[in-house]
């Protein structure tokens, strides 16, 4: 993380400097993506920028003149990390720099972009192969969850339950209904199907989402993309969350009970192969990744 990007110039990290005014900082007014890079190439590029565009849309940002996809591949060549395994960008664009009101800069101001490229080590298949806990939160977020804002306090608080607890996933539950992580997506195995919540205002619209769902679609899986009752969860056979970082991320218990037998299940374990599979595919990667 040598070289970040701040509003329009290249620069060493450690010489970055924002203005305290910027609406990022005062009123969270923004929105961030994580796209990975697997040996140099993004996986799912477009999917992350439309997502971002949809967010400008909806939360009225402008969006910046500069080319966002052309910055982050600009960012892994200078940090050199092309030859990495897995690389990933951070993004955020938030409404830009004006004194404190709560209605938007008037006149208008340009938007803040800053965006950093790191390395980013999966982990070791011993730890896949073990699994992972995860506890069940009260989701207390506003109702546009699947905008990817940087109002992450609901989830920087469950997420550091779900460390304290010794688990790797915040499960938000809303009134009866098991939604996703704190940073990932739900996906729960149940009487043989795959279940999935909707992609509604209630979650966000994981691109590896997307990806899991088109490769247990490719494996003639049964899927049922609903709402899936929390009770319904003690009876689930497998639990696993998806996300940028977390790819697939096989839970064995939940709130301190196994989650089927315990054990890292057949359907994550699939999916997990036939996710790398359409990566190794998507971003050219003869020799698996
Ligand atoms: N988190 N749900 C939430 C609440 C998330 O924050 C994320 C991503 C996901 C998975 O989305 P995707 O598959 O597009 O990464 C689901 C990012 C990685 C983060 O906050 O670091």
């Amino acid at each position: 993380m040598d070289t970040v990007y701040l509003n329009g110039s290249y620069l060493p990290h450690a010489e970055a400097r924002l203005h305290p005014d910027d609406r990022g900082f005062i009123f969270g007014d923004g929105l961030y993506e994580v796209t990975p890079f697997y040996r140099g190439t993004p996986f799912r590029m477009p999917a992350h920028m439309a997502r971002m565009r949809k967010g400008f849309c909806e939360l009225r940002i402008q969006p910046p003149a500069v080319d966002l996809g052309e910055l982050q591949h600009e960012l892994i060549r200078r940090n050199g990390l092309e030859g990495e395994e897995m690389a990933i960008v951070y993004l955020q664009v938030t409404r830009g720099t004006a004194p404190r009101t709560h209605t938007f800069p008037d006149p208008d101001v340009p938007p803040t972009v800053y965006a950093w490229a790191r390395s980013f080590r999966r982990p070791a298949p011993e730890a896949w192969e073990q699994g992972y806990g995860a506890i069940r939160v009260p989701d207390r977020r506003w109702a546009r969850a699947d905008l990817k804002t940087v109002q992450l306090l609901p989830n920087v608080m469950a997420q550091q339950e779900a460390k304290e607890a010794g688990a790797a996933d915040a499960l938000f539950v809303r009134d009866g209904l098991a939604l996703e992580g704190g940073q990932t997506n739900l996906f729960v195995v149940s009487g043989g199907t795959l279940l999935t919540h909707p992609a509604s205002n209630q979650i966000l619209h994981g691109i590896s989402r997307s990806a899991v769902l088109e490769v247990a679609e490719e494996l003639g899986l049964p899927v049922e993309i609903r709402p899936i009752p929390d009770a319904d969860l003690s009876f689930a056979s497998e639990i696993f969350f998806t996300g940028t970082t977390a790819e697939v991320r096989p839970t064995v218990w939940l709130d301190g009970k196994p989650v089927g037998d315990g054990k890292v299940g057949p359907v994550a374990r699939q999916l997990y192969a036939g996710f790398q599979e359409k990566v190794a595919r998507e971003c050219g990667l003869h020799a698996g990744v």
